[in-house]
């Protein structure tokens, strides 16, 4: 009898050079116990992790890694970070999600905003400075830098998104200029402040870069290459104290999806999801309902898995430049 994958449930505890697996079969009826050797698998160091309804109940070594890769509870980046007495900079920051995300790191005790605009913002706090940045003009990324002292949060959040067909590769390459190379440069660019302050990155994605929304698949497009950026970018940085964090976010109530008649959650919902996951040090983030609803889905997941995988190729000096 094959589970069903979506809904297999197992816990697993490792006895020496065996690994025991309970599974609940489809329908809930079914209780199997399998022993295996892992000769080639377990090594000190590495660690089995299983899917379970509630807490893991097998061990965890300290400073394992996780292979197999079925694991419910949210991958975390270690500390998490607290936005209170921090200097936090998130692009896009004049309307939509970015300007919730303004009030509430002001609300949580943020020490300065610095505010990523295209133009003008409404914005009057004494801790707010805006700051002009197009996250797609090399000279304004520099003047940024130069604008901004120390810095501990970079929120990349400006983004657009187009209908398109996929008959105009000048639309994905628009999509990509802003919502791929801008996160991907603005970061770069504020990287030597983050290492000192052994701050994080936060990529505000969407949960289509799990799987396009044909009728904007440039914007998905952008958003599913951002997440593989955001895992590469993790796993570079994971040795330099600098974290970095993808939020897979699902309808907000925004300009941006104006044309969408579906559910959408208010921005400042999503603000406050996104700076939750960051406290509590979740790598993925899944900041409103719709999101978490398939959060579960994603750290069980094949991808998921492979990235932990992959992520172990990173070579010791590469991490610790
Ligand atoms: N709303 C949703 O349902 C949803 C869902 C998933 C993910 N997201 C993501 O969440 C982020 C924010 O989206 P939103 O809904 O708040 O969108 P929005 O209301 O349309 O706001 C977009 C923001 O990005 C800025 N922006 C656009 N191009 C820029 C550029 N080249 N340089 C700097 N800033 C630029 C805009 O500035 P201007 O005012 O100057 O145009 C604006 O501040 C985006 O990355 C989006 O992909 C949103």
């Amino acid at each position: 009898m094959k589970p069903h994958a979506n809904r297999l449930l197992a816990a697993g505890r490792t006895f020496g050079p065996y690994l025991a697996i309970e599974l609940v079969m489809p329908g809930g009826s079914l209780l199997a116990l399998l022993l295996w050797t892992l000769p080639d698998v377990l090594r000190p160091g590495l660690e089995v992790t299983g899917v379970s309804r509630g807490p893991m109940s097998f061990n965890r070594h300290p400073g394992s890694i996780h292979v197999g890769g079925i694991c419910n509870p949210p991958d975390t980046t270690g500390e998490g970070m607290n936005i209170a007495n921090k200097t936090v900079l998130i692009t896009g920051a004049n309307r939509g999600i970015g300007r919730a995300l303004v009030s509430e790191a002001l609300v949580r005790g943020a020490e300065r905003v610095y505010a990523g605009v295209r133009g003008g913002l409404e914005i009057a706090d004494p801790r707010v400075t805006p700051v002009t940045l197009d996250v797609t003009n090399a000279a304004q990324i520099t003047r940024a830098t130069e604008q901004v002292g120390s810095l501990d949060v970079l929120v990349n959040n400006a983004g657009i998104a187009l209908y398109d067909d996929l008959s105009n590769p000048a639309l994905i390459e628009q999509h990509l200029a802003v919502n791929l190379y801008g996160p991907l440069n603005v970061t770069r660019a504020f990287l030597p402040r983050l290492r000192r302050s052994q701050g994080a990155v936060v990529n505000n994605l969407s949960v289509v870069a799990l799987a396009p929304v044909p009728v904007i698949p440039g914007y998905s497009i952008s958003k599913a290459a951002a997440l593989n950026m955001t895992q590469a970018m993790r796993a570079l940085l994971a040795g330099q104290s600098v974290s970095v964090h993808a939020v897979f976010l699902g309808p907000i109530d925004t300009d941006m999806n104006r044309g969408f008649d579906i559910p959408k959650a208010p921005t400042e919902v999503a603000a406050r999801g996104i700076f939750d996951g960051l406290e509590r040090g979740e790598e993925d983030i899944f900041p409103d309902p719709m999101s978490q609803s398939i959060a579960q889905g994603w750290r069980a997941s094949a991808a998921k898995a492979l990235e932990r995988q992959f992520a172990a190729f990173v070579p010791q000096s590469a991490a610790a430049a």
